[in-house]
């Protein structure tokens, strides 16, 4: 039986993550009645403030960032007072103490939420297990980065392991916790549409395009040690990827969705130093414009000269059974043209067309799941024009339209981390990402990093408010394909 988690502590409780999206939603929990009633938060960053300085904190937080119809006085004073601050310094393991004193008993159960700096994730593990609060009642969920290759990764989670075994672990990738993504499992194994022709036989191509129109906001300091490819594709993408090529799971559960995810990553067939200039494209911004404004390139905004890239392109490939031969495309980038997180899945063209001869052409069908920032589920397929069809017949590709948020319009929508908090306190373990799971996702994203370096690859210069460099065109063109605009 799982125990519903009586308190919560949350670390690197001021920072820009808890300022943006923790704080607005564990107070939209509150607002609508979802946490449990008794449940107290416990703040902790290195910021010397006391408790009501940290309420200021918080509320101010909740004021900028808090949608306007969400906000309510009552509720955002009633989840205020369930916020306790405790300052500490997590290189000090005797400030765990106080912490420990300062959470009290953990038999009610203890949910600890961890976003820190990565420096500072060992320390804390080790602070947490001495003073007691990392016990059989208490879970913790970890914000990326964990590591920034399959070597520290492995490294961060044994630090993590000596303290929580795997089944306490609960490893976030925020993706996971959009509405969009989790829709995918309702749409594959909800119907009985798609399932015979998601194979090889059915399925032409598949294209994934995570595209965001910012550039560094502010985020230099990390963004610039690891780049597109480990910011975006070795969690969020791979993750979508290995959602769209899973098995059937036998169960909705953690431990059935999991493995059905690992056995993809674990197939993804590795992109080797010979295979990354035909397989891999990147890109770094230059000065451009996006909706009709200048905006700077990365090395003006970093102010100095970089190799990083901040676009990539990618032709993968899941080698078994069900996948053999339909290469999945991946590309994602920040200072691209529009918002966009995209999966468009191209099925095979029927065997024989019968209007040929009547002067009319087909397009295969395309299944497009707009994940944001609309939400839509949009199966294109061809249809007759209306007429007599006597200088032959004419069809046309029009789209079946599921507008999700038109069709749920009443239901609220909710930020990501709402769900995944909200499935922390209560243990509940499937959107989060099992550490072999990470594992494999390093292990691809290294030999295309080792790859890179073995041809000493530097980003190629695209205009902001461009689709990436001209290569990653070429990429899907030389297979005679076109990225879904
Ligand atoms: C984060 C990356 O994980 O995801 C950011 O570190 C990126 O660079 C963000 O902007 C995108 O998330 P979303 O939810 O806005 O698509």
């Amino acid at each position: 039986m799982r125990q519903v988690a009586g308190k919560l502590l949350l670390f690197g409780a001021t920072g820009d993550l808890a300022q943006r999206m923790l704080l607005p939603s564990l107070y939209g929990l509150h607002a609508d009645g979802l946490l449990p009633e008794k449940l107290t938060i416990t703040a902790t960053s290195h910021l010397d403030m006391d408790e009501e300085g940290y309420r200021r904190f918080a509320a101010a937080a909740l004021s900028s960032f808090v949608a306007p119809g969400r906000k309510c006085a009552l509720a955002v004073s009633g989840f205020l007072d369930r916020l306790h601050y405790s300052t500490l310094d997590a290189t000090d393991p005797d400030g765990f103490g106080q912490l420990s004193e300062k959470v009290g008993s953990t038999d009610e159960g203890l949910a600890i939420f961890l976003s820190t700096a990565p420096w500072l994730f060992g320390p804390t593990i080790k602070g947490l297990k001495t003073a007691g609060l990392a016990g059989d009642g208490v879970r913790i969920g970890l914000e990326k980065p964990l590591g920034n290759d399959l070597a520290s990764s492995r490294e961060i989670n044994d630090i993590i392991l000596d303290a929580f075994p795997e089944d306490r672990t609960f490893r976030v990738d925020h993706y996971l916790g959009k509405e969009t993504v989790q829709n995918i499992l309702a749409l594959r194994f909800g119907n009985s549409l798609f399932e015979p022709v998601w194979n090889a036989q059915g399925i032409d191509h598949v294209q994934i395009t995570v595209s965001e129109t910012v550039g560094l906001e502010g985020r230099a300091g990390y963004y610039d040690k690891v780049g597109s490819l480990r910011d975006m594709v070795q969690n969020h993408m791979l993750q979508l990827l290995a959602l769209i090529a899973m098995e059937p799971p036998a169960r909705f559960n953690g431990a059935a969705i999991r493995d059905e995810k690992v056995k993809v990553l674990r197939s993804l067939r590795q992109i080797c130093a010979r295979d990354v200039a035909t397989h891999t494209v990147t890109g770094q911004y230059q000065p451009g414009a996006i909706d009709g404004e200048i905006v700077a390139g990365y090395a003006q905004e970093l102010d100095c000269p970089s190799d990083t890239e901040t676009f990539v392109a990618i032709k993968a490939h899941v080698d078994n059974w069900r996948w053999r031969g339909v290469p999945f495309y991946l590309r994602t980038g920040k200072r691209l043209p529009e918002r966009r997180s995209e999966i468009v899945v191209r099925l095979k063209p029927v065997s024989h067309s019968i209007f040929e001869e009547r002067g009319a052409s087909l397009c295969p069908n395309t299944l497009v799941i707009r994940l944001q920032p609309q939400e839509y589920v949009r199966f294109l397929v061809m249809a007759k024009q209306p007429g007599l069809d006597r200088e032959g017949v004419r069809l046309q590709e029009v789209p079946l339209n599921l507008s999700l948020d038109d069709q749920f319009a009443q239901s609220p929508r909710r930020i990501a981390y709402e769900r995944l908090l909200l499935d922390l306190i209560d243990g509940d373990p499937t959107l989060f990402v099992r550490r072999d799971e990470i594992e494999a996702q390093w292990e691809w994203v290294d030999a295309i990093r080792e790859g890179w370096k073995a041809h000493d690859v530097r980003p190629k210069p695209y205009a902001a408010g461009a689709w990436g460099p001209s290569a990653a065109i070429a990429l899907t063109e030389r297979d005679g394909i076109t990225w879904h605009e």
